[in-house]
């Protein structure tokens, strides 16, 4: 935890130091402290308090300058920020219909509900490793695999059965969802299918903040600018990485034996309002949030 905190206050100091004043951890004791508080260079403050259960919350501080104070658990209340792909997708295509299924395994996903309801969205709510559950969402012209046990640390110190069944049976389910119905799929993928000790050996610049790609490297689809799919998969990536590999390669083999459509999306990081991040989400989804509202957050701290 106070790893999470000392690098979450050194991105505050250095990334956002236009906006940021000082950033300095407090509360409980020195060595567990419990807040990292941002001062802003309009006398505002944010606290960021991450918990033991994994959630985190942050509170921004403006009554002595504005009288006025926000809070954000797990879950913003900035509407105008319109961030949630189904809600953007059924703005710009207000004929098509969007049908989410989803079991709200991830704790506060039920918050999403009247947003979705209000936007026209269809729930039902179901578990993709049950195949009735899928049957129960009738026709579909494209399927967006999305659901999944997101985290890397998945697995660790744990049982791997939910993760296994999710990310790779339950992806087997949504592709014989797919075959049955004719339908095209998008799926969802991760960056961490690429071996991580390939990774750790890549040639990396030291930087006052991060460490950074070379431009020059070894690996062939390795390059500052991130990788490539000609990066070597061979090695061991978590089992969070395999599942998604694993469902790519029977994704594949789906498109090649029953001719359907499917694009694979090996995401690097998503992040935005309305995601119910865990702590080992934090750094990209608060660094992401003050970077998507940073255009909002100038003028007002300016
Ligand atoms: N967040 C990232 O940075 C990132 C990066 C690369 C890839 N991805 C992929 O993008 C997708 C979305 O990730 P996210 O970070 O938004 O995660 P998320 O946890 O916010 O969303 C996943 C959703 O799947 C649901 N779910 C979990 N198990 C289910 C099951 N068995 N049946 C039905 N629904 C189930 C959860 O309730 C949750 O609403 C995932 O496939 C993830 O692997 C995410």
């Amino acid at each position: 935890m106070l790893l999470t905190y000392r690098i979450l206050e050194q991105i505050a100091k250095t990334e956002f130091s236009d906006i940021v004043k000082n950033a300095t951890l407090i509360g409980g004791k020195s060595a567990q402290p419990n807040k990292l508080r941002v001062f802003l260079i309009d006398g505002s403050f944010l606290d960021f308090w991450l918990s033991e259960e994994n959630d985190y919350s942050f509170h921004w501080e403006q009554r002595a300058v504005r009288g006025l104070i926000h809070r954000w658990d797990n879950a913003p209340d900035h509407p105008e920020v319109e961030s949630f792909p189904h809600l953007e997708f059924k703005k710009n295509n207000p004929e098509t219909q969007i049908l989410a299924l989803d079991n709200l395994k991830r704790r506060g996903s039920e918050l999403n509900l009247p947003r979705l309801k209000q936007n026209g969205i269809e729930f039902i709510h179901g578990d993709i490793r049950n195949r009735e559950d899928l049957e129960s969402a009738g026709k579909a012209d494209l399927i967006i695999e999305c659901s999944a046990e997101p985290s890397v640390m998945a697995g660790y110190n744990s049982s791997p059965e939910y993760l296994i069944n999710t990310n790779l049976l339950g992806t087997v389910n949504c592709l014989e969802y797919a075959r049955k119905r004719d339908a095209d799929v998008v799926f969802l993928s991760t960056s961490r299918v690429y071996p991580m000790r390939t990774i750790n050996n890549l040639d990396f610049i030291e930087t006052s903040t991060r460490f950074e790609l070379s431009e020059e490297q070894s690996i062939p689809g390795a390059s500052s600018k991130g990788f490539t799919e000609d990066f070597p998969l061979h090695g061991p990536r978590t089992l969070y990485g395999a599942t998604k590999l694993a469902s790519e390669l029977i994704l594949q083999e789906y498109i090649e034996m029953y001719g359907i459509r499917g694009v694979i999306n090996r995401c690097g990081l998503l992040t935005g309002s309305w995601q119910m991040g865990k702590v080992d989400q934090i750094i990209q989804e608060i660094s992401g949030w003050i970077k998507e509202n940073s255009e909002q957050l100038r003028p007002i701290l300016t």
